[in-house]
């Protein structure tokens, strides 16, 4: 194969890695606060997405009665009266979905008011890890293409 075929692949193998949409990934890790609304018998949202390794903060207001949020996983525990929020700051540094309950009773279908953290893998990571990778790769298929070239040329 001619090095400015092999260069071209890799180019746009690489521009591929780097802008392809990834499903339900957010890019940037950070800072985040998330203001969740609770109401008998659910919370909104009700999936809360984040990147691992954003410093979360969950900002807990209940609407009509007194509501608990405990996390699963991060053992947070949140407990909010209507009219006072109250709030939680922890670093999502584990993957996964996470089941967020209520963690006080708060009527008959206290026991179903459920939700959701989905913490997505670091995405702007694994995208330069993948173009590393690439680039390798790519330059070990030019760097032979080359000599091959050179050998073919050489006078017999
Ligand atoms: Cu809301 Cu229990």
């Amino acid at each position: 194969m001619p090095r400015f075929v092999i260069a071209i692949v890799f180019a746009l193998l690489g521009l591929l890695v780097l802008v392809a949409p990834w499903p339900g990934i957010i890019l940037s890790a950070g800072e985040r606060e998330i203001r969740i609304l609770a109401k008998q018998y659910a919370y909104t949202p009700g999936v809360i997405r984040v990147t691992r390794g954003d410093r979360v903060t969950l900002v807990l207001e209940a609407e009509d009665v007194t509501h608990g949020l405990y996390l699963d996983g991060y053992d947070v525990d949140l407990v909010a009266v209507p009219g006072r929020a109250s709030r939680a700051t922890f670093v999502a540094d584990r993957p996964g979905k996470f089941r967020l309950r209520c963690s006080k009773v708060c009527g008959t279908l206290h026991p179903f008011m459920l939700g959701e953290l989905v913490v997505t893998p670091n995405s702007p990571f694994w995208r330069v890890i993948g173009v590393t990778i690439l680039a390798a790769i790519g330059t070990v298929a030019f760097l032979r293409a080359g000599r091959r070239e050179v050998t073919e040329e050489a006078p017999a």
